[in-house]
């Protein structure tokens, strides 16, 4: 089915769309409704009416070693604690009990190479390899408390290096592969880890990266780093330092076969993951391990209504993101997933390689971002058509809001109209979903991620006085505690209490996210209100992105701004002043790119630059970052009487025109 081809009813795609676009809402199918785990709305009043029951019924799925004495302790909020008292290993509730159970053979991975190459991992294997990796570990002395960071594409070693961690209680700290070796070392930094997991090479679209070469780049410097080991993926020759660095495949064959994971506090740090705030320093979201665990198994379950025996299930993210810590790895595995992993982009080897692998696969449940959708539907819908998708029946979206044509076109084209779509919301600090259909209960409408999960408690309230808005547009918070919320930014205590906790007391999490809410109480997330970007459903802070392009030696001053993008939902977009004299050739902008790759990442460069003689700032010095963005989203410009230079906005409305101009 072209975009111009007819379908069933005889209208184009388009036609068909467009006439959806009237629907106000779905209903789930009745085939779907038939089979699902959850039907009943009662589950809504059953957790609204003890919270702590209805968590505590959750967290009685898990295995735990010792029962917790009690649900919450919120004696000194924002500092929470959850099922204290009760010992539980993430490791174990992944692997072991599955494979004690009997259910050892159960695929758990189906990997698929960038080049086609295929490798299904069961439980029992996946226990195995973690067992001798956690020994591994503790023969280079890493121990309960020592953070481990995972640098790592997406191989099955990334998730054997994660167990491996909570095995043994050694937090890790993952680093998304898109990140460069300059960030990695930052954050190894940050967190002090004393080790670091990483590979030879990794590969994207039928190129090799030398990750080794541009880890040991930077790190040699670092004193906290003991130990390197390289996971041997792509072949490549790598330098090693005698003494540091260590082959994967070498120590876990040197390593003992038994190792019997440990107890730990639910309380016990599972993982940091960096996240961009509103400053260029990145904060490390701690997340602990028995009620992350909670929280993550019990929304996998039942937002993707898994049924563990028959799913195959498909979290097309990346494994350096929070979406892959919950959603590729601990949530799957705790409910005996069978899931997909792939390794590469979308468009490599072609642009149908997605419904390939969920046609070889036979995928029921596929879960993604509608940047990607959003890249589909500009390749065309002839392409998902040339594979059979008969096999899904639920699809996921998360990351970013889905504007309500690509939920459509989603809907349509890849679900063929018979899956429902569970638009979830949720940040790397709630650790798990927040708000999201119930797919076998909910009425969805496109574009909104619906109601609050079960047990959580949202509101969208007013700016000047936190009291709930009615009407429009307002603040997004989460007014209870929840078992999966991060338990405070690693070694920055205050900056977790001035960030979420500060705004409206110490009781109400500040999301950071605009929202309104509909007359039914659905919510509508609008986007963020702090200086977060998301590119990509890739999360960025423009101060970070200004702070490298300022490393740039001719550049004098910057202000970033995230700008609406058709494709990627925001762009960079930066006004530069260069030093003295300087001409902004594009030279001198693809030096700036660089540097930011460098720093930073490749999907941090900025996709538009404008030359600034100077930029809109207040008397006393501030950059007014409020009146870019006017501009560059084409708005009338609010109050300019602060300025230090009215005069100013008027040059860069006409450069930034031109620029516009330039690349139609
Ligand atoms: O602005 C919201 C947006 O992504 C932010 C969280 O980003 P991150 O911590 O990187 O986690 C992304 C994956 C969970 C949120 O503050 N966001 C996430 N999901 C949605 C969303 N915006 C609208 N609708 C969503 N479903």
């Amino acid at each position: 089915m072209s975009d111009g081809a007819a379908t069933e009813s005889g209208a184009t795609l388009e036609q068909e769309l467009e006439r959806m676009l009237e629907i106000e809402r779905f209903s789930p199918p009745e085939s779907f409704r038939a089979q699902a785990l959850l039907t009943d709305p009662a589950v809504y009043e059953e957790a609204a009416r003890d919270p702590q029951a209805w968590w505590a019924k959750q967290a009685e799925e898990l295995d735990w070693f010792e029962r917790w004495d009690t649900v919450l302790d919120d004696s000194d909020p924002p500092f929470y604690k959850w099922f204290v008292g009760g010992k539980i290993n993430a490791s174990y509730n992944c692997l072991d009990r599955h494979v004690e159970a009997g259910r050892g053979d159960r695929v758990a991975y189906h990997w698929r190479g960038e080049e086609g190459e295929e490798r299904d991992l069961t439980y029992a294997e996946l226990h195995r390899d973690v067992q001798r990796f956690a020994n591994a570990l503790k023969d280079l002395g890493i121990g309960k408390g020592d953070v481990v960071g995972i640098y790592l594409p997406m191989i099955p070693e990334v998730v054997v290096a994660m167990l491996a961690c909570a095995r043994i209680g050694a937090p890790h700290n993952v680093v998304f592969g898109g990140f460069s070796a300059e960030s990695v070392k930052e954050r190894m930094e940050f967190s002090e880890a004393k080790a670091l997991i990483t590979v030879d090479g990794a590969r994207r679209k039928g190129r090799t990266a030398p990750i080794k070469q541009q880890v040991d780049d930077h790190m040699h410097d670092l004193a906290t780093l003991e130990h390197i080991v390289v996971v041997r993926h792509t072949g490549i020759d790598v330098p090693m330092r005698e003494g540091r660095d260590v082959f994967y495949d070498e120590v876990c064959a040197a390593a003992d076969a038994d190792c019997p994971a440990e107890p730990l506090d639910a309380e016990h740090p599972l993982y940091i993951l960096y996240t961009s705030g509103s400053t260029a320093k990145p904060k490390g979201i701690l997340h602990t391990t028995g009620g992350y665990l909670t929280g993550v198994a019990a929304t996998h379950r039942y937002v993707f209504d898994l049924k563990p025996e028959s799913d195959v299930y498909w979290c097309a993210a990346d494994v350096g993101w929070v979406t892959g810590h919950s959603y590729i790895v601990y949530g799957p595995l705790c409910n005996g997933a069978t899931s997909v992993m792939w390794e590469g982009a979308p468009d490599y080897p072609h642009k149908g390689v997605w419904w390939e692998v969920a046609e070889r696969y036979r995928a029921t449940i596929l879960y993604a971002a509608p940047t990607a959708i959003r890249t589909f539907i500009k390749w065309g819908a002839d392409i998902p058509a040339r594979h059979d998708l008969s096999s899904l029946r639920l699809l996921g979206s998360v990351g970013e809001p889905i504007n309500p044509k690509a939920w459509l076109w989603y809907h349509q084209v890849i679900g063929g109209g018979r899956c429902p779509i569970v638009d979830t919301w949720w940040q790397t600090e709630t650790g798990a979903i927040m708000i999201t259909p119930l797919p076998g209960i909910t009425e969805t409408k496109p574009g909104s991620a619906t109601t609050p999960f079960p047990g959580v408690f949202a509101d969208v309230v007013s700016e000047h006085d936190g009291q709930p808005v009615e009407n429009g547009q307002g603040l997004l918070v989460l007014t209870q505690p929840w078992p999966s919320m991060l338990r405070t930014l690693y070694k920055e205590e205050d900056r977790f209490v001035e960030t979420y906790f500060a705004r409206f007391g110490r009781e109400t999490y500040l999301v950071g996210d605009a929202a309104r809410r509909d007359k039914d109480g659905y919510f509508w997330v609008i986007g963020r209100i702090d200086d977060v970007v998301n590119v990509s459903g890739h999360r960025l802070s423009t101060a970070e992105v200004e702070s490298a392009i300022v490393a740039h030696e001719l550049v004098a001053e910057a202000a970033v701004i995230g700008q609406s993008d058709e494709d990627t939902g925001q762009a960079i977009c930066a006004f530069v002043t260069l030093t003295g004299g300087v001409e902004g050739t594009d030279e001198v902008e693809g030096g700036i790119r660089e540097v930011v790759a460098e720093r930073i990442g490749k999907f941090a460069r900025p996709k538009r630059i404008v030359w600034a003689d100077d930029l809109p700032k207040t008397r006393s010095g501030k950059i007014m970052r409020r009146l870019l963005r006017d501009i560059a989203e084409g708005r009338a410009l609010g109050d300019v009487t602060t300025l230090r230079d009215p005069d100013v906005m008027e040059q860069l409305q006409e450069k930034i025109v031109e620029a516009q101009a330039q690349e139609q």
